[in-house]
């Protein structure tokens, strides 16, 4: 399988690409964590990339695509991917395409994920993650059992940076402005699929499978 996660800040693409990793064994690739991974170690992509994520605007498609090629070329790829928060933009799309044509491995489809904008705010303040194992909680809809240790391996949660109400609305705006129209790209290529994001997320997953042909 060769997906296209697309969907809004807070949509729910990493919360169901983690699921789908543990049934289907192949790589989640977000550039969002990437992106973090590298500012964490603050390498110079990191500290160049840290500047627009922090303002809640898009990194520039060159540092994206740089890294997204390297990525692709690796051998867990082979079997599949599960690509989130990438592409951002048609150009970002169109160079994926690219690059997939060159590595002979084309898109399956693109699922979009779709919320309505008004509920996506209240997900993104109270989304914390834990430091060690990546397991994401909300402290409105699915809180962790003590207020900041992880269920599963007692690690500290945090917030990200950029999940402040003034970063989380400019992200939306910018999603609104460059990404959404990424849902009229793959529907014109024939490989769009979508599903509602809204409800209980093991619900939600259970119509991501459905829909992708895969429960
Ligand atoms: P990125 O990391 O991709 O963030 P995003 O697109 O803003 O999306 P999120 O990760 O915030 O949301 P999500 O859909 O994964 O939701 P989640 O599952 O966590 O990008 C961050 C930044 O990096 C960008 O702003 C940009 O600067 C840069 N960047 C990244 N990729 C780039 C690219 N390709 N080009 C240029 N720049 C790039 O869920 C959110 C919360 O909701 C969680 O708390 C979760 O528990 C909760 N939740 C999930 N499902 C439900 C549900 N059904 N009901 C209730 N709560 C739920
Ligand atoms: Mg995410
Ligand atoms: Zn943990």
């Amino acid at each position: 399988m060769r997906l296209v996660l697309l969907g809004a800040p807070g949509a729910g693409k990493g919360t169901q690409a983690k699921k789908l990793i543990e049934m289907v064994g192949i790589p989640q690739i977000s550039t969002g964590d990437l992106l973090r991974a590298a500012v964490s170690e603050g390498t110079a992509l990191g500290i160049e990339a840290k500047s627009f994520m922090d303002k809640g605007e898009l990194v520039p498609d060159s540092v994206v695509l740089g890294m997204m090629k390297e990525r692709l070329q690796d051998e867990d790829c082979k079997k599949g991917f599960i690509l989130d928060g990438f592409p951002r933009n048609t150009a970002q799309a169109e160079a994926l395409d690219a690059m997939l044509e060159e590595l002979g491995m084309p898109l399956d489809s693109a699922l979009s994920v779709e919320v309505p904008l008004e509920d996506l705010m209240k997900r993104l303040t109270g989304r914390r993650t834990c430091k060690e194992c990546g397991q994401m909680y909300n402290v409105h809809f699915s809180a962790p059992a003590t207020d900041d240790a992880c269920d599963k391996c007692s690690g500290e949660l945090y917030q990200r940076d950029d999940d402040q109400e003034a970063t989380i609305q400019k992200r939306l705006e910018v999603y609104t402005q460059q990404t959404a129209p990424l849902i009229d790209y793959y529907s014109g290529k024939g490989i769009l699929k979508t599903v509602s994001g809204t409800g209980n997320i093991d619900e939600i997953f259970a119509n991501v499978t459905t829909t992708l042909g895969i429960s």
